[in-house]
Order: C-alpha cells, then sequence, then structure tokens
C-alpha cells in the first residue's frame, strides 16, 4: 500500500517512518511531485489536519494522511493550542516560539501542558478518518537538549523520569508521544483493513 505524509517537516516524517507496517510505502510530498504550500486555515487542529490531506488526496489522487499538533498550556487557557506554529509570529521559528513561551510562563507555578496530535487520513476511498493522540506534561524553566524540534526543548512529559523530549532518542519520544499515539491507531485502522 502506498500512502502519503502530507508535511514538509522531516522532523516528522523521521519520527513517523518507524511507526508504520514494513508493508505500506510512506511517501513524502516531493515524492508526489507537490511542492506547493498545503493550505492550512481551519481553527482547529482537526480542521487543519482533514484539510492538508484531503488537499494532497483531491490534487494528487492519492491517499494521505496529515497530522496537526497543538500544546496546550493549562495557564495560558489553552494556547498557544492550534496557533502552535505561528505563536510568536508568521515567520513560525521555534526559537522565537519557545522564547515567548517561557517569557509568558515567568513566574507561573502552574506550568502543566500537554501535546495534542490529530492525524487524518483521507483514503483512496475519499472516506475521511481521524486518530488523535495527546501527552501529559510539563513546561521546564529552560531549554534542555538538542534533539527533536519545536517546543521539544521544553516540554518534559509527566511520564518520563523529568528529561525533555529534546533530551530523548527518536525512540524514546516515540514510546509516549502525542504523535506516535495519534499513530498507532492509524496503524490499528490500516491492519484492519
Ligand atoms: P504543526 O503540527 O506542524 O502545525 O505544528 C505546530 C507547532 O507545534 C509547530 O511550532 C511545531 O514545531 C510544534 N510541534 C509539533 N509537533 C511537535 C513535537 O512533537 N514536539 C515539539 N513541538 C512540536
Amino acid at each position: 500500500m502506498r500512502l502519503c505524509f502530507a508535511s514538509n517537516n522531516a522532523h516528522k516524517l523521521d519520527e513517523i517512518r518507524p511507526l508504520l507496517p514494513a508493508g505500506l510505502e510512506l511517501l513524502s510530498l516531493a515524492d508526489i511531485g507537490c511542492h506547493e504550500e498545503l493550505p492550512e486555515t481551519q481553527d482547529t487542529l482537526e480542521g487543519n489536519a482533514r484539510q492538508k490531506a484531503e488537499y494532497v488526496r483531491q490534487h494528487y489522487g492519492v491517499a494521505c494522511f496529515a497530522d496537526d499538533t497543538g500544546l496546550e498550556v493549562t495557564a495560558l487557557n489553552g494556547a498557544p493550542g492550534v496557533y502552535s506554529a505561528r505563536y510568536a509570529g508568521p515567520q513560525r521559528l521555534a526559537e522565537d516560539n519557545v522564547a515567548k513561551l517561557l517569557q509568558e510562563l515567568a513566574g507561573q507555578p502552574d506550568r502543566s501542558a500537554r501535546f495534542r496530535t490529530v492525524v487524518a487520513l483521507a483514503g483512496a476511498d475519499g472516506i475521511m478518518h481521524e486518530f488523535a493522540g495527546e501527552v501529559a506534561g510539563v513546561i521546564t524553566e529552560d531549554r534542555r537538549g538538542t534533539a527533536g524540534f519545536g517546543y521539544d526543548p521544553v516540554f518534559a512529559p509527566t511520564e518520563g523520569d523529568g528529561r525533555t523530549f529534546a533530551e530523548m532518542s527518536g525512540a524514546e519520544k516515540n514510546r509516549i508521544s502525542h504523535r506516535a499515539r495519534a499513530v498507532a491507531g492509524l496503524v490499528a485502522f490500516l491492519n484492519e483493513e
């Protein structure tokens, strides 16, 4: 089976690849000749994941899945949430986003947060399926670690040993991460088909 992953984020592709069944041929956007920016104009993770997957299925005629992820911080009433990529502005720089987050939480005793991922699958049959995953954690006082991407240097999962995602190997992050959990739902569904 051939399935496209609708993302230009190489880190996400690296995380997802080892989670998928061996018989599945995973295609990147470059593999299918899609070089334009995908539409992502909805105000929910579900809406954006669906929009990206459906765009690729419609325009390129391949079964496709997309993920959309948000960091939801309790003390910020769930922000940045669906706006996590653009938290510090349209330049979408992780460095700036993390700096803004640490600034907003300065002196804040409640540093609890969660990552939430929605994976949408636009199957060849045109039917849309959704799978969600989340992981609880805390926003650390400082950046720690160099692995991963995005907010990983300041997110320490509650189920872990105090290390941030950026201090873990990819395999360790994949054992508990929001994305791995959502992808597990996708894999279970594909195995049933
Ligand atoms: P998107 O799903 O690519 O739109 O991601 C939204 C924002 O969350 C971006 O700023 C990403 O860098 C960040 N993000 C997504 N997934 C992760 C993750 O697994 N760890 C840390 N940051 C992430």
